[in-house]
């Protein structure tokens, strides 16, 4: 691939000490393509970054390197200055699945990261009455995850995220399964939470609209191997009404923004890396 001009770092500007930092990084795996590749990322703390793309460019790759999963084949992942090594423990982690325990109440699930390093039990007790209030899931502490909707296990899940108080969350399309409803809900709990409780996001998902409502900056991915195309500031106020943002014309023009900018990947597919669209797909595409 030649030497592409590299998007511009706009947030995190020269004088903010990134906290998350990927310096030319490219990551292979034994006897499979290339997976990300010449990654120049600089995540200013508390900034909410959103990653999209299409599928396999190497979004959750990025996110198991900060979190130490598996180093870089090439480049540098630094966090808070120093290069991620073994596991990462000043990020959370969480996925679509939510990987609630079923044998233990919500409180207990909460409970397992605060185990894990040992706190003792009176403080633990007092750190998961205080989640339980954040999340809105006081009258629920006792409650096990088959008695719960989908929206309170999301929150216990996301309790369970912050427990041990991550400076970062790494979330991989975590809302991905939800109706929209309970989707926005749980957008307007999450960046609220994040913002009240200064935390640093990267942040997965296929949702262009989620991508735009959430962000202070998306970065834009090519397919395979992925590349960052172009970063997008948000075009929105910091503290932002979720609930009415999508009659805002200003959003809808980060929206249509962002479409325009994805929807070339749209003719990638037929390619190698993609199956063919069904014969009648590709008339209406063309
Ligand atoms: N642990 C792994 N071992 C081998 N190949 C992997 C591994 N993780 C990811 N890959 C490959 O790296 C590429 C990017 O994957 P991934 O980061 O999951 O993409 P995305 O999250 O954007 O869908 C894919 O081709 C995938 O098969
Ligand atoms: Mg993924």
């Amino acid at each position: 691939m030649g030497q592409q001009a590299k998007p511009a770092l706009t947030t995190c500007d020269e004088e903010t000490k990134p906290l998350i930092l990927f310096e030319d990084v490219s990551k292979s795996f034994a006897g499979a393509r290339v997976a990300v590749q010449n990654i120049d990322l600089k995540v200013a703390p508390r900034e909410f970054v959103t990653l999209v793309g299409p599928s396999g460019c190497g979004k959750s790759t990025l996110l198991n390197m900060v979190a130490g999963i598996f180093a870089p084949t090439s480049g540098r992942v630094l966090y808070n200055g120093t290069p991620v090594g073994a596991l990462n423990r000043k990020v959370g982690y969480m996925t679509q699945a939510d990987h609630l325990l079923p044998w233990r109440t919500v409180s207990g699930n909460i409970a397992v990261p605060l185990e894990i390093a040992g706190l003792p039990r009176r403080q633990i007790k007092a750190r998961i009455d205080e989640l339980l209030a954040l999340v809105g899931l006081d009258q629920f502490a006792a409650s096990y995850p088959s008695q719960l909707s989908g929206g309170m296990r999301k929150r216990v899940a996301l309790a369970r995220l912050i427990a041990g108080d991550p400076d970062t969350l790494l979330m991989d399309e975590p809302f991905g399964a939800l109706d929209a409803q309970l989707r926005l809900l749980l957008q307007i709990e999450l960046r609220g939470l994040c913002r009240r409780l200064g935390k640093t996001v990267l942040f997965v998902t296929h949702d262009i609209d989620e991508a735009v409502a959430l962000a202070d900056r998306c970065a834009v991915f090519t397919g395979r191997p992925g590349t960052i195309a172009e970063y997008f500031m948000i075009d929105l106020p910091v503290e932002r009404n979720l609930k009415s943002l999508r009659f805002d014309s200003k959003y809808q023009k980060e929206c249509a923004r962002l479409w325009r900018r994805l929807t070339p990947e749209i003719a990638r597919v037929g390619t190698e890396d993609e199956p063919a669209l069904l014969p009648f797909a590709q008339e209406a595409t063309q």
